[in-house]
């Protein structure tokens, strides 16, 4: 079982939150963190379930090294919030969505907070949802998530540094 385990929330799990599952999981692989630490995504909404990624976030993606094809979206459930010891929401409704869901089903949960909350120099807190827009849409979505997820990969480093 791995020391830390994070979870990234958008609303379809085809653009945003895949993206941030495929960056982050590549920087964890290049630290050699591999077997400590479990990366997943999913979507606060069931429209996508089962399908792969957007193919304009794929391809942004791929454009800077990362790779998002093998990924499948599903739905966010209420033992993820259980699980998972970081919950990042991806924008402002994705959070009260997930912060819903945990009222509902009264789950004790660890830390749900805007994946942005990573992203300190960025004057942003949301990533914007690119779905209906243009290519520069999913460059500014992989802007965005590079820099929060250096900032979330020192967080995890401390995190298994000195666990509490
Ligand atoms: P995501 O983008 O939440 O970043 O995956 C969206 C994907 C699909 C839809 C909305 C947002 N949709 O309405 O189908």
């Amino acid at each position: 079982m791995a020391d830390v385990s994070v979870l990234f929330v958008c609303l379809g799990n085809i653009c945003r939150s895949p993206t941030a599952h495929g960056v982050f999981q590549q920087m964890i692989d290049d630290a050699g963190l591999a077997d400590r630490v479990r990366v997943d995504s999913c979507g606060t909404g069931g429209w996508h379930v089962g399908e792969a990624p957007d193919r304009r976030s794929t391809a942004e993606a791929a454009r800077r090294g990362y790779q998002l094809a093998h990924l499948r979206a599903r739905q966010l459930v209420s033992e993820d919030l259980a699980e998972f010891d970081y919950v990042l929401a991806m924008d402002g409704n994705n959070l009260s969505e997930i912060k819903k869901l945990q009222k509902k089903s009264k789950v004790d949960s660890a830390s749900i907070q805007l994946f942005l909350e990573y992203a300190s120099q960025q004057p942003v807190r949301e990533v914007p949802d690119p779905y209906y827009g243009g290519a520069d849409g999913f460059a500014e979505v992989l802007d965005l998530v590079e820099a929060a997820s250096r900032g979330l990969l020192a967080d995890v480093r401390q995190r298994l540094e000195s666990p509490c």
